[in-house]
């Protein structure tokens, strides 16, 4: 690690975080130094990163001293604690939380979509939320070539978009049923093994809970689009690993089912699987370790003329957090 940057990552023990450390190794990112970071109960115990143990460390003034990048993934209460203080410290914050995100000084970025924005950053740089960027990478060809002006996007998301204690509940529950004992839930609200629950973070107001609500915004904020009307509905699913998402995008020129998949085909970090007589189409067990999104199902709405359905998959811990938070850092040191 002699020449490059000075990396943090903090939550370096969490799923996120871990998946980090792994991108950062597998993207060979030029660095000199890694210091990791987590809870307090953490400190004393060792993540592995390039086959050498290392150290997590306090968060306490001076810690950040002469980092470069900082990569948050310790939850939304954490970032805004610790973000100000890094950047002080003089690094650049990517932060994977909902803390910054729909702060209009705080570029919101998938590398693909606008490389451009992270340019303006004022020291941190969001990441979006993982069900937002598997559903936005194929929108944005779509409405690029014709226009976005309704989508209809609902989720089946994986348990380890809930962290490493998300992963543990389902496992445990699935031992459990598989014994003939009674289901506790621990960390969700209601059992996951076999069971979907329809609602994940908090309900608003308006009746959609916030990880509907951040699918709205933080997709309007990533492709420019304020107005863009747009229908959500979010599930946690029994899958240990990648988001699902069945999605119908209505655009003002009408998309081909067949221009929809060459589109698709030719648009950055998208794969198209897409032969349902081969039964060949995404499914997050197939998608899991990989850094693209996986597009399928493409079909012309039977409900609306200008409408195109499909079903996008996407690793969330890779694409919808890791691998686009490194896709981040490495935009920053081009620049
Ligand atoms: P720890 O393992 O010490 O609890 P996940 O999203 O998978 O649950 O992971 C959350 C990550 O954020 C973990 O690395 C966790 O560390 C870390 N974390 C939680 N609370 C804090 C905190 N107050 N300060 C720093 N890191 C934290």
């Amino acid at each position: 690690m002699a020449s490059g940057l000075s990396i943090a990552v903090v939550g370096a023990t969490g799923a996120a975080g871990q998946m980090t450390l792994k991108i950062l190794e597998e993207r060979k990112f030029p660095m000199r130094e890694l210091r990791a970071f987590a809870s307090e109960r953490s400190v004393g115990k060792t993540v592995t990163f390039r086959g050498e143990p290392v150290p997590i460390r306090r968060i306490e003034p001076g810690a950040f001293k002469g980092v470069d990048i900082a990569f948050c993934s310790a939850g939304s209460a954490q970032a805004k604690e610790y973000a100000p203080a890094i950047v002080k410290a003089g690094a650049t914050v990517i932060d994977k939380s909902n803390a910054f995100r729909m702060d209009p000084e705080v570029p919101l970025v998938v590398p693909e979509i606008n490389a451009h924005a992270a340019r303006r950053h004022r020291g941190i740089v969001a990441c979006p939320n993982c069900t937002t960027i598997v559903t936005v990478m194929p929108l944005k060809p779509l409405h690029d070539a014709g226009r976005l002006t309704r989508v209809i996007a609902t989720s089946f998301q994986a348990v380890s978009g809930a962290g490493v204690n998300g992963i543990a509940e389902l496992r445990e529950q699935t031992l459990a049923w598989a014994r003939g004992e009674t289901i506790v839930p621990r960390h969700f609200p209601h059992p996951i093994a076999f069971n979907l629950i329809p609602a994940i973070d908090r309900f608003e107001p308006n009746g959609y809970t916030g990880e509907e609500m951040k699918l709205v915004n933080e997709t309007r904020k990533i492709l420019e689009a304020p107005e863009l009307l747009i229908a959500p509905t979010t599930v946690r699913v029994p899958v240990f690993t990648s988001h699902s998402i069945a999605v119908t995008a209505e655009t003002a020129v009408k998309i081909t089912a067949a221009r929809a998949r060459d589109l698709f085909e030719r648009f950055p970090g998208l794969k198209l699987w897409d032969d349902p007589a081969q039964h060949r189409y995404p499914m997050p067990v197939a998608v899991e370790g990989q850094d693209d999104c996986f597009v399928g199902r493409i079909r012309e709405d039977l409900s609306s003329a200008n409408g195109l359905s499909f079903w996008v998959v996407g690793d969330q811990l890779r694409k919808g957090a890791a691998t686009n938070a490194v896709q981040i850092a490495e935009l920053l040191a081009r620049s």
